[in-house]
């Protein structure tokens, strides 16, 4: 479905999660895989893989990343490359005037993406990081539920896990486990879905102190594998707590408690199901209640949805790019190097307040 609607995404590298998000980009109705480049391959291998992949018999083989973030045929780019080289490439592709589409960690640290928010402001990018499950129509539910005064009433505290028992060779060779790559670990990684979690049940506000945990397991690189996090925000007493790591077993949960109601999810992450999805709440309202949430599209492909949806409202009606998604990643990212910090302080409290 080519056509003036289309929006042409150009892809980073053949690594895994392309074989998922460029299934997804096929499944967005207004998205089209148009180009990638691979550095790692060769021509051939990555006409091969973009072959065993379905993308477009019309897709571009660039074979640096250079000519495809100069390439016009293409409105924006997705970055699935170590966070290590997110700064240089996407305040390239900004100045080539590319919308970015950006995996997490979405940097080393704020004061990197900070280059990043100011070349995507200076043209006018639109920018959106990668995290899933935050275009889950099951989200929107979520974030309706805790924002109902009479059913959720008011947050007094909220709990995010994620954690995944990762194997002897994830451990030894992936590259969130890697200085030099994505340099913050289970923290940048399964962290930065709870941190997100956390910040959704509170209306995406910036919490005043961040404290780590005791009991943070790093590498010997000093890489973090496995940490928690206590969350203070302004208002007296609301209080949130974080976990994230590669060493415990699969569990994705938020528990969002209200001073009328609580809300439960088991699989935030990644839905058990791909097409279907559910939470759980308690409240005055209504004693116990399932709610069951359809997608018929993937959350992958909601997410380009979303995105492609945005990047066609400045192609097509010469819109402003929407700077929420950008503000969220910076929170995000705030927050991840607070805990960070307070790991590397002896678990000193971190304030945020003039951040
Ligand atoms: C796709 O683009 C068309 C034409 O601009 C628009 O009418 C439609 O709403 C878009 N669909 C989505 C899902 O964004
Ligand atoms: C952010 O990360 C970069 C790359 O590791 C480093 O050079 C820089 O000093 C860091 N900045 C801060 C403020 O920590
Ligand atoms: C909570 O529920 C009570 C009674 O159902 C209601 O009066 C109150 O406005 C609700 N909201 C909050 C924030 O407590
Ligand atoms: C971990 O969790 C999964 C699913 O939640 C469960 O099936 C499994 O038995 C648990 N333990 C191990 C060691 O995998």
């Amino acid at each position: 479905m080519a056509g003036d609607s289309q929006i042409r995404i150009g892809i980073l590298s053949c690594s895994n999660i392309v074989r998922k998000v460029s299934r997804a980009i096929n499944l967005a109705p207004n998205a089209t895989i148009a180009a990638i480049a691979s550095i790692n391959n060769s021509i051939e291998e990555t006409k091969s893989f973009a072959a065993s992949n379905n993308f477009p018999p019309t897709a571009k083989i660039h074979s640096s990343y250079e000519s495809l973030l100069e390439d016009p045929d293409l409105d924006a780019v997705y970055f699935p490359i170590p966070a290590s080289l997110h700064v240089e490439w996407a305040v390239r592709a900004a100045q080539n005037g590319k919308h970015i589409l950006l995996d997490k960690p979405v940097a080393l640290n704020v004061s990197e993406f900070d280059q990043i928010v100011e070349a995507c402001e200076a043209n006018r990018i639109q920018f959106m990081d990668g995290t899933q499950w935050m275009h889950n129509p099951r989200t929107a539910e979520i974030k309706e539920f805790v924002n109902d005064p009479v059913s959720f009433g008011h947050l007094k505290t909220v709990h995010s896990c994620f954690s995944f028992a990762a194997n002897e060779n994830f451990l030894k060779n992936d590259v969130r486990v890697k200085p030099g790559l994505d340099g913050l670990g289970a923290l940048g990684d399964a962290g930065w879905y709870t941190i997100q979690a956390a910040l959704l049940a509170n209306n995406f506000k910036l919490p005043k102190t961040v404290t780590a945990l005791p009991g943070s397991i790093l590498n010997d690189a000093g890489i973090v594998l496995s940490c928690g996090a206590l969350l203070e925000w302004e208002e007296e007493g609301i209080t949130g707590t974080i976990y994230c790591s590669f060493l415990a077993n699969l569990t994705m949960e938020i528990t969002a408690i209200g001073t009328n109601g609580t809300l439960r999810v088991h699989d935030f992450v990644i839905p058990f199901q791909e097409t279907e999805s559910s939470f759980t709440t308690t409240s005055s309202r209504a004693c116990y209640k399932e709610h069951r949430v359809v997608n018929e599209l993937p959350q992958e492909a909601c997410m380009v949805t979303e995105f492609a949806r945005l990047v066609g409202e400045i192609k097509s009606r010469g819109a402003k790019p929407d700077g929420f998604w950008l503000s969220v990643s910076r929170k995000t990212q705030l927050l991840v190097d607070a805990v960070k910090e307070s790991i590397d302080n002896n678990l000193e409290p971190v304030s945020l307040s003039d951040r």
